[in-house]
């Protein structure tokens, strides 16, 4: 008898290269956000499952299926899959990662580099008007060199991303539980108090997982903190950043601006924070690229074949 993987999405063909013959695949196409009845439903063949972040993966969704031995999330982050009840239910629960850390690193350089120096305002310019009538004061930006990032989370995507930043000339200085004894070295960093990266970073990026410990770490009062030519980026995940409160630093100009590719209600993106012409805004783009969403593809493939085998998983999570 074939166990049945069910894939939640679409996804690069090395995925269903690997599993299609050694099980039954049944893959849906994308949907956006799931309800938990949904994922109840696309769930019940299920002997194993790659699965979206947009997933719920909920106690009640766990449940319901008792074949269920591993969900394999097509994401490093894992905050959409309840890990307590996936323990008590014998479900391995897997990440992916690794293979997306310098593509949201660059991501991040990206956004830094729009936001100081105006990439998507001077596009939609030149686009809405036709014109470049240079002009010595016109369209001025901030410079990189001699400034400061404060990478709150100096995990594998905030290590990557200083790497870069001190490329361009910058000092870096992070927050979180622990040292980063390599960064200290190798980025000449220095792990301050969360309060003394707010007040002294002239970007400020965030890098740590979502949980209830970070769930809107960047509020009105660490945004009462920043410098007012400080930006703010966010490639993690949207509820880190109390998008209110941000909106607030922008609008009284406590803050110089923000690139965000992660919100606090994917899939929706407020009106609000849609009216900043000093805010960058892409769509969760973080992992997008060819090469690491295919490499994704074949670890949640392999990790979900290494269970149904009867062998413990590559990246297992919790
Ligand atoms: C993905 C991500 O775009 O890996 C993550 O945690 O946020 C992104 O790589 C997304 O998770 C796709 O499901």
């Amino acid at each position: 008898m074939k166990y049945t993987v069910v894939i939640t999405s679409e996804l690069p063909p090395v995925a269903m290269q690997m599993l299609a013959g050694e099980f039954d695949v049944i893959s849906h196409s994308s949907e956006g956000v799931r309800t938990e009845e949904e994922m109840v439903t696309i769930l019940a063949e299920a002997d194993g499952a790659i699965t979206l972040l947009s997933d719920p993966l909920t106690r009640r969704v766990l449940e319901s299926n008792s074949n269920l031995r591993v969900v394999a999330n097509y994401a490093v982050g894992y905050n959409n899959v309840d890990l307590d009840a996936a323990r008590e239910l014998g479900i391995a629960v897997t990440n992916t990662p690794g293979v997306l850390t310098e593509a949201t690193a660059d991501l991040t350089m990206a956004l830094i580099l729009a936001v100081t120096r105006r990439v998507a305002e001077g596009d939609a310019y030149v686009r809405r008007t036709g014109l470049v009538e240079w002009a010595p004061l016109a369209w001025l930006g901030s410079s990189l060199q001699g400034r400061q990032l404060g990478v709150i989370g100096m995990g594998r995507i905030g290590f990557a991303t200083a790497t870069r930043a001190r490329a361009f000339g910058m000092s870096v200085v992070y927050s979180g539980p622990s040292a980063r004894p390599e960064s200290d070295r190798q980025h000449e960093s220095r792990r301050v108090a969360l309060d003394e990266l707010f007040t002294t970073s002239d970007i400020v990026s965030v890098h740590c997982p979502l949980n209830e410990e970070t769930r809107h770490l960047v509020d009105d009062a660490a945004l009462g903190r920043t410098k007012a030519s400080a930006f703010l980026i966010n490639t993690s995940r949207g509820p880190i950043v109390d998008e209110r409160a941000l909106c607030d630093a922008l609008e009284n100009r406590r803050i110089a601006g923000a690139g965000l590719d992660v919100f606090e209600n994917e899939p929706h993106v407020g009106e609000r924070l849609r009216s900043f012409s000093n805010v960058v805004l892409l769509p969760h783009i973080g992992s997008a690229t060819f090469e690491t969403r295919s490499e994704m593809a074949r670890i949640a493939a392999s990790n979900v074949q290494a269970v149904l085998r009867g062998r413990p998983p590559f990246t297992p999570v919790g």
